[in-house]
Formats: structure tokens, C-alpha cells, sequence
């Protein structure tokens, strides 16, 4: 600043002085930095406010000579502000203590329903089948007609559908063979296909039955697909899913989507067919239905059954946990009671 400033305003110059000799260190100390000299109550406010008092002469001169100091007071609050900053982040790094043992982290896991969906996909795609999935909200076409069960057909009791409207109709779908219908409207084949989904029907709500489930249900098409690759594919997948010793049995069934139809029991893996309460004493236990493809379902899908035969299966994911972690109530699995679920760990 020059000397002619020294002379007629030496208020400038000790504030100026004051202003480089400051030393604040911390965020905070520079923050009171800021407030004291660039504040609204601040000193460069009040040496702007004195220009009232000075020389008419003297005042653009004055007025010349706060603006510089108060450039330069801005440069040293940036400056400060920088360093403090820098410094902050420094001590933090240097604060860490690396000797100390890590925080305890809690990890979620999956849910059971999850870890055994992802089994059973995982067996399946070995035997090169992909996952197919769809709406859960159907239309009569894909939930039943397709699937050779027309209006007034008597099966349409066995599933107590959610109906959501009438004309046309809408539903929650009853079984995901809907996603099985879609899929062959859509692919020529050879389809092989699993689908796995959240189903829904209205059944009261018990320790076995839930309106609310889930299944994972499987289709193949192909030329001379027969009765025997079926037996084998749900052979081969039982065994990995319950144990290689296990056996299966095909007891005859109906779906009005199969013919021939077939309940497969497996072999009691819990008390190795010596009877216990889960087999109810038979050394067998129930885990899905199958059957061959009804032609009329390839029809209605435009698919030609004098080329192409093809077989399906469904089953339920809740029953074949309850199964495998002997769970008694089905619902425990809509609950997330955390005791029961933290007991669950996987991988996948
Ligand atoms: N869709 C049947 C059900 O939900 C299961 C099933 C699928 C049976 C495929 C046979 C073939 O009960």
C-alpha cells in the first residue's frame, strides 16, 4: 500500500497488518477470521462505513484504498481456509489407529425361500435348462384355458383363485405353468425352460397352507421327449437336492394340463424311510407334480404334437425347505423374525 495511504488513513495500514500477521489454524479459528474482518457487522464493513466521514476530496481515494485491503483480506481467507482444511484431513489420516481391531460388521443373509429357489435353479440349469419368468397378475388364457382348463372345467376348484375383475378376467395367478404358456407362445422348440415365481390362492391360512407361496415349476419340449427322460430328470434333480441315496415314486395323479399326470413322493431323508412324523410313518414324502405335456396345450400354443412331446413339473418352494430344514409352520417364512432367519447362510 502505498506511503500516501500510510500518511491520511493509517487505520488501513493496521488493519492490513493485522490481517497478515493473523495465524488462525483450525476450520473454526478461520471461520472467526472470516466473521471478524469480512463479517456483516465486520471491520471491513465499518472502515467501508466511515467513508461518510471523510474529505469529500479524499474519498474516492479512500474508497480505492478499502477495496484493495479488502481483496487482499479475501485472497488470505481462501488461503487460510485451504490450509486449514489440508491440515484437517492430515491429522485425521494420522489419527487412525491401525493396530485396532475392526468394527464388528453385521452381514444380512438370505432368505431360506431364496437360498432354496436358487438350489433348485442351480440343479436344473446344469441340465441346460434357463429361467423364465412372468406376470403374476394373469388373464384367464394364460392361467387356465391354455393349460387345457376351460371355464366350467371341475379342476378350476382345485385352486381357489384370487380374482381381481371379471369380463374380462384378470386373476393372481394360481401357478406359474401361466410363464410355461407364454414362453411356448413365443419359442419353437426345443424349450427347456424353469420358472420360478410367487403364486397365489385362496386358502385359509394355517400351519401348512399359505395364500401367498411360491414354486418353481419346469418345462421341456422337444422331439421324442418321453415318460422315462421325465422319471430320470426328477431322478437325477432329487438326488442332488435331498442326497444321493434317495429314491423317487410316481404315484398316478391329474392335471388337466398332463396326461399321463404323477405326484412324486421321495424317499423320508429325514429318518431314511424308517418312519418319523414327517413321512407320517410311509417313508415317503410328497414333493411335486408331473406329467407329459397334454397335446391340447401344445395346440393351443401352436405348437405341432404329432412333432414334439414334452413334459413338465411343478413344485413349491416352501414345502421342499420345510422339508429340507424341517420347519413345521409355513408361516414362519412371511414372519422375518430375525432369530429364525439369521439361522440361514449361503453363498448364493
Ligand atoms: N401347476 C401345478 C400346480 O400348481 C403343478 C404342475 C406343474 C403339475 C406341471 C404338473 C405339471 O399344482
Amino acid at each position: 500500500m502505498s506511503s500516501e495511504v500510510q500518511e491520511q488513513f493509517p487505520q488501513i495500514i493496521s488493519v492490513a497488518e493485522e490481517v497478515r500477521s493473523a495465524s488462525p489454524e483450525t476450520p473454526e479459528e478461520v471461520e472467526q477470521f472470516r466473521i471478524k474482518y469480512l463479517g456483516s457487522k465486520g471491520i471491513m464493513k465499518s472502515l467501508m462505513g466511515e467513508i461518510k466521514e471523510i474529505a469529500p476530496d479524499q474519498k474516492r481515494f479512500y474508497g480505492q484504498a478499502v477495496n484493495q485491503l479488502k481483496q487482499e483480506v479475501e485472497a488470505r481467507f481462501e488461503e487460510l481456509k485451504k490450509t486449514a482444511s489440508a491440515k484437517q484431513k492430515d491429522e485425521a489420516k494420522q489419527s487412525i489407529d491401525l493396530s485396532l481391531p475392526p468394527e464388528n460388521r453385521t452381514l444380512g443373509s438370505r432368505h431360506p425361500l431364496s437360498i432354496v429357489r436358487n438350489r433348485i435353479v442351480g440343479i436344473f440349469a446344469k441340465l441346460g435348462y434357463t429361467v423364465a419368468e412372468g406376470p403374476e397378475i394373469e388373464d384367464d388364457w394364460h392361467n387356465f384355458t391354455a393349460l387345457n382348463t376351460p371355464p366350467d372345467h371341475p379342476a378350476r376348484d382345485m385352486q381357489d383363485t384370487f380374482y381381481i375383475q371379471q369380463d374380462p378376467v384378470v386373476l393372481a395367478r394360481t401357478h406359474t405353468s401361466s410363464v410355461q404358456i407364454r414362453v411356448m407362445e413365443q419359442q419353437d422348440p426345443p424349450i427347456r425352460i424353469v420358472c420360478p415365481g410367487r403364486v397365489f390362492r385362496n386358502e385359509t391360512i394355517s400351519a401348512r397352507a399359505h395364500c401367498t407361496f411360491h414354486q418353481v415349476e419346469g418345462l421341456y419340449i422337444n422331439e421324442n421327449v418321453s415318460f422315462a427322460d421325465l422319471k430320470q430328470t426328477l431322478l437325477l434333480f432329487t438326488q442332488e437336492m435331498f442326497g444321493s441315496d434317495t429314491k423317487i415314486r410316481l404315484r398316478p395323479s391329474y392335471f388337466p394340463f398332463t396326461e399321463p399326470s404323477a405326484e412324486v413322493d421321495v424317499s423320508c431323508f429325514i429318518c431314511k424311510q424308517k418312519g418319523c412324523s414327517v413321512c407320517k410313518k410311509t417313508g415317503w414324502v410328497e414333493v411335486m407334480g408331473c406329467g407329459m405335456v397334454d397335446p391340447e396345450v401344445l395346440k393351443n400354443c401352436n405348437i405341432d404334437p404329432e412333432k414334439y412331446s414334452g413334459f413338465a413339473f411343478g413344485m413349491g418352494i416352501e414345502r421342499i425347505a420345510m422339508l429340507k430344514y424341517e420347519i413345521e409352520d409355513i408361516r414362519v417364512f412371511w414372519e422375518n423374525d430375525i432369530r429364525f432367519l439369521k439361522q440361514f447362510r449361503s453363498a448364493f
